[in-house]
């Protein structure tokens, strides 16, 4: 089983996206079965929680179901995931400090490291300012990478 950890800060916009934007490729592939994808937030102030309305709305728009609930990244997470892909760059610093170890090493890229030349470094959070739409086109381009980048390593 290839597991696929998805991160952002609240865990209601962003990383939801993700996951069920890569979870989509992946089953369109024919590629479920041998992968495990989730999405955690850093911080908790959402557990528990439905993605964000404006994520759901955009994801409905694309026809990419998502029933996913908020929670906090642990550190087994960082020990259990094969591929940890964060939003942005506060993320990654964010979880550099929670590694206790070395559990991170050679797992975690930003996301957008997968996106065609040209795209940004870090998925911008639209929590205040609402560019969900962005968010789609920035998370889907960089899924697609990643899902190829994944299928070359295992062969698949
Ligand atoms: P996310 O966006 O990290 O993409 O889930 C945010 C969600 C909630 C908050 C900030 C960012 N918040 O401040 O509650």
């Amino acid at each position: 089983m290839i597991k696929v950890l998805f991160i952002c800060l609240g865990n209601i916009c962003r990383s939801p996206m993700a996951e069920a934007v890569f979870q989509n490729l992946v089953n369109e592939a024919g590629l479920a079965g041998q992968f495990e994808i989730d999405s955690a937030g850093m911080a908790d102030w959402h557990s528990g929680e439905r993605a964000d309305r404006r994520t759901l709305a955009v994801l409905k728009k694309h026809d990419i179901p998502y029933a996913g609930r908020s929670r906090q990244v642990q550190p087994a997470d960082l020990r259990r995931f094969d591929y940890v892909l964060a939003m942005d760059s506060q993320n990654v610093a964010d979880l550099r400090r929670l590694d206790r170890g070395d559990a991170l090493d050679g797992k975690l890229h930003r996301l957008l490291d997968f996106a065609p030349a040209g795209h940004p470094q870090d998925v911008p959070d639209p929590y205040y300012d609402g560019r969900f739409d962005y968010v789609y086109e920035l998370v889907d381009a960089a899924s697609r990478g990643l899902l190829a980048h994944i299928r070359q390593e295992h062969r698949l």
